[in-house]
């Protein structure tokens, strides 16, 4: 079977523009801007305001991602939405978006893998473009994880926040694409992240209302993730017959700067070579990662050809590692180099 390359070829974002500073918060939560920053390096978050939702803000992106890759909804045959924070428990977050983005009867679908979901969702884009059986796939990371936040509870209230990114990933006959991935899950450790009710496991009733709320054991989830990302990392450079000199931009999940600062030491990338944003947006959980990628092209600090490493973790407990080459033919790069030089 001929295995085809799968390129980024679009990228777009959507942040809420309600800003929430730590020290808004604190006027409500026991905690202040001092211990905010220090022990998780979060200055600001987005909170959705009335009338955005999961996918309003996957819509926004996802249109933003298609404008960039100069292409419509009619060109895609496949949409795929990471979110642990859907809309509704059902329908899937994807066909609301399928429908809304105008995209008619192609296949859509939710993946829920956390705050690792982009990544797994990325990878099995490109599975089916490897394939042949797709060739446009929208794939989008969104989250409205401020609903689930109990304002009490400041061991979640301050870390997370609002947003979604997206990329359109098209089938291609240049050598690119995702070169290495790693997908891993440890279901031993599902009670460190958790919603405990809402699901049908503790259905929601005047009783249990209060329990859908994340739940997390922040000490535990650090721990782990200081374990798996550098592991991840490796594993997935070792797949794709790279070192980590290879990598132009380290993109990891965007939880705590120094959970991203001891696997950047960890795995020997110098800071300049890791994206960061954090400080503005928080944890955003599944738009973390897309967040990221997108702040990285929207200010130039990819460039075609480029070979960027994703590393993921969330709930789960899961992680997700994958090493993306970028093509040298992307337009929305081109022309943004064109305007750079234009401009000089
Ligand atoms: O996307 C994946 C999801 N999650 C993560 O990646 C989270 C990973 N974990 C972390 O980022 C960190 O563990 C946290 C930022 C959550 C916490 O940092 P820490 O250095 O592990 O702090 P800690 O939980 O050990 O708490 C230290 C102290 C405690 O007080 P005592 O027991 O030492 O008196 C907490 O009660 O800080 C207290 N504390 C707070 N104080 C002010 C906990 N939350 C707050 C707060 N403000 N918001």
């Amino acid at each position: 079977m001929t295995l085809h390359h799968a390129s980024i070829i679009g990228w777009g974002h959507y942040a809420p523009a309600n800003v929430v500073t730590n020290d808004d918060l604190a006027q409500y939560v026991d905690t202040t801007d001092e211990w905010i920053r220090t022990r998780s390096g979060i200055r600001e978050r987005r909170f959705v305001s009335e009338g955005e939702t999961t996918s309003t803000m996957s819509v926004a992106a996802g249109r933003a991602a298609l404008e960039k890759a100069g292409l419509t909804a009619a060109d895609l045959d496949l949409i795929l939405v990471a979110t642990s924070s859907p809309d509704y428990l059902t329908p899937p977050v994807s066909s609301q978006v399928q429908e809304a983005l105008g995209a008619n009867h192609i296949g859509a679908m939710q993946l829920t893998v956390g705050c690792t979901g982009f990544v797994y969702a990325l990878v099995t884009a490109q599975q089916f473009i490897a394939t042949g059986a797709s060739k446009t796939v929208l794939v989008i990371g969104a989250e409205l994880i401020s609903r689930w936040l109990k304002p009490k509870d400041r061991s979640t209230y301050v870390l997370f926040g609002d947003g979604a990114g997206a990329v359109v990933m098209q089938a291609t006959n240049e050598p690119c694409g995702i070169l290495g991935h790693v997908l891993g899950s440890d279901g031993s450790g599902a009670e460190h992240i958790i919603v405990p009710a809402g699901g049908t496991a503790m259905i929601p009733t005047r009783e249990t209302v209060d329990q859908v709320v994340i739940r997390m054991n922040g000490r535990e989830v650090f721990k782990f993730a200081t374990r798996v990302m550098g592991r991840a990392l490796r594993e997935a450079l070792d797949k794709a017959g790279l070192t980590v000199d290879d990598i132009d931009l380290f993109i990891p999940h965007q939880a705590n700067l120094r959970i991203i600062d001891y696997a950047a030491k960890e795995a020997g990338i110098p800071r300049e070579k890791v994206m960061v944003n954090v400080q503005r947006y928080g944890n955003t959980s599944a738009a973390s990662v897309p967040l990221a990628l997108c702040e990285a092209f929207d200010t130039g600090r990819i460039k075609p050809g480029d070979t960027l490493a994703l590393v993921a973790f969330g709930a789960g407990l899961t992680w997700a590692s994958a090493i993306v080459k970028l093509g040298v033919e992307i337009p929305a790069l081109m022309q943004m180099e064109e305007a750079t030089v234009g401009e000089a």
